[in-house]
């Protein structure tokens, strides 16, 4: 059976395949499709040396390798940790050797680095079918877990203890020295520059979902009175003087963008007419891309809150449209909830330059051919996990792990469940409670593992159909 999507209006698909060149850098996307962020936890790990931490294995280049070939106009990895004293989760890719120096190697030789060698073949892997390539590059400040790191850095001393802060422990923060915050800024700069000679096409910046770059952004954790805190210029000034830093040691091809928040759904959050002017000093800084979320740690915001937006699909629709107007050369990407060929083309038509799919790219990595080339409407509509509802931030939940269950299948060359199948999904939730029934018992120094699917005989990666009996 052919799995059942989303309908869509009738609608022609065809602006999403136009190619769009960038605003200052000389790259040009293939098309208006972009497969976001989301941490893969398939790195090495070893949690006593950072040393043999960090690096791309196989699994990586499998999974990469299939998106490579998905059609997409632009990849974007999972977030890569500039500093291993503060990372998002155990088997994140880590661009900083040693803990001691928190900056990536300075040794760049494929011959004697493995480090470098296996970045190479990300980026080979990544882009083999045409699409630009950038690494997402994250300081999770405040939002290291206790295990790995007890007194992170932050921009001011808020702890974490709401929203998931309530559910996992995270220290009490200490306010970045200005020798720190130097610290910070080589680290993303070493880390572009590494990466550009890997053979990446650029990076972005994570300044979304409550991580460093966004605590300095957001009065409600920069308390600071020096010039990097208080006026939206100062809470920005940590991500413009990467910014200036990455543009000034990397190449004209070089792509540099970055992913924010529309709005933190709190009080006294960063707002989003801040967010439109946020937009201008971007570009003054020459960003390329901007991808719009929302959310935090603390709210998280990846499901519908309201019937408006229900209605229009996409999460952060209605703060898009307050940013947009304001950008003036570069370009804009709507991520969170966008699942028809109707409601992409939508956002095209609001003014956004494309679309981010996070979770649909996961059980469909040739997505942008199978709406391209093979005519689809539509990503497949998931019977658990789905986006179409109001409120479920339970569905959230699951959401995310079949999309981590479908991340490790793809990196195992195994075709993903078609999630729209029963007795997939069956499976799924079989694995799913195992998992669940496992997880206060795991060790937060150890890699948590993705949900495996029960009772359902792998398919090598590519066969959609089953065998026939
Ligand atoms: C398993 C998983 C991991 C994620 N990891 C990241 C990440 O590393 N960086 C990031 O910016 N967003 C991350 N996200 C958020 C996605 O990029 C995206 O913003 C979110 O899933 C909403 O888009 P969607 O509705 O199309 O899935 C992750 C999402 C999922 C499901």
């Amino acid at each position: 059976m052919p799995p059942t999507r989303y309908t869509s209006r009738a609608v022609d698909a065809s602006p999403l395949g136009s190619s769009l060149p960038l605003p200052f850098s000389s790259a040009v996307l293939p098309n208006r499709f972009m497969k976001v962020a989301m941490t893969e936890r398939f790195a090495t790990w070893d949690p006593d040396d950072m040393n043999l931490s960090g690096i791309p294995t196989q699994q990586l280049l499998d999974l990469y390798g299939h998106w490579g070939d998905g059609g997409w106009g632009i990849i974007v990895t999972g977030n890569i940790i500039v500093d291993p004293t503060h990372l998002e989760a155990p088997g994140n890719m880590i661009l900083a050797p040693s803990p001691s120096s928190s900056l990536p190697s300075p040794n760049t030789s494929a011959d004697t680095d493995p480090r470098f060698a296996a970045y190479q073949k990300l980026a080979a892997a990544g882009k083999r079918g045409g699409a630009v390539f950038l690494a997402q590059l994250n300081h999770p400040g405040r939002q290291t877990e206790f295990a790995l790191q007890e007194n992170p850095v932050s921009a001011s001393d808020v702890q974490l203890t709401k929203g998931i802060g309530a559910l996992y422990a995270f220290g009490k923060p200490h306010p970045a020295s200005l020798d720190e915050i130097a610290h910070i800024k080589a680290a993303f700069v070493r880390a572009a520059v590494y990466l550009e000679k890997a053979g990446f096409d650029g990076i972005q910046l994570h300044a979304a979902h409550g991580y460093l770059l966004a605590q300095f952004l957001s009065p409600t954790t920069n308390l600071r009175t020096d010039s990097y805190g208080g006026s939206l210029a100062n809470r920005a000034r940590l991500i413009t003087e990467i910014a200036d830093g990455v543009r000034g040691a990397t190449g004209p091809d070089f792509v540099l963008a970055i992913k924010i928040n529309s709005v933190e759904f709190q009080d006294a959050g960063f707002a989003a007419e801040e967010a439109a002017q946020l937009v201008s000093l971007l570009e003054m800084h020459r960003f390329d891309i901007i991808e719009l979320s929302g959310g935090t740690y603390e709210a998280p915001a990846w499901h519908h809150k309201k019937e408006s937006t229900r209605r229009r699909e996409a999460f952060f629709i209605e703060f898009a449209e307050l940013v947009v107007p304001h950008v003036k050369r570069a370009r804009t990407f709507l991520t969170g909830g966008i699942r028809t060929v109707g409601a992409m083309v939508d956002a095209l038509e609001s003014g956004l330059d494309g679309v981010g799919l996070g979770r649909p790219s996961a059980a469909e990595p040739k997505l942008p051919i199978e709406i391209l080339r093979s005519g689809k409407k539509g990503c497949i509509k998931p019977l658990v996990g789905d986006t179409d509802v109001l409120g479920g931030e339970e569905s959230w939940a699951v959401g995310a792990s079949l999309a981590g269950a479908h991340m490790l299948q793809i990196s195992l060359n195994q075709q993903p469940i078609d999630p729209s199948d029963g007795a997939s999904i069956d499976g799924f939730l079989k694995g799913f409670d195992k998992w669940v029934a496992a997880f206060p018992v795991r060790s937060k120094r150890e890699v948590l593992d993705h949900v495996r699917i029960e009772s359902i005989d792998p398919r090598p990666y590519g066969v959609v159909e089953p065998p026939a009996a």
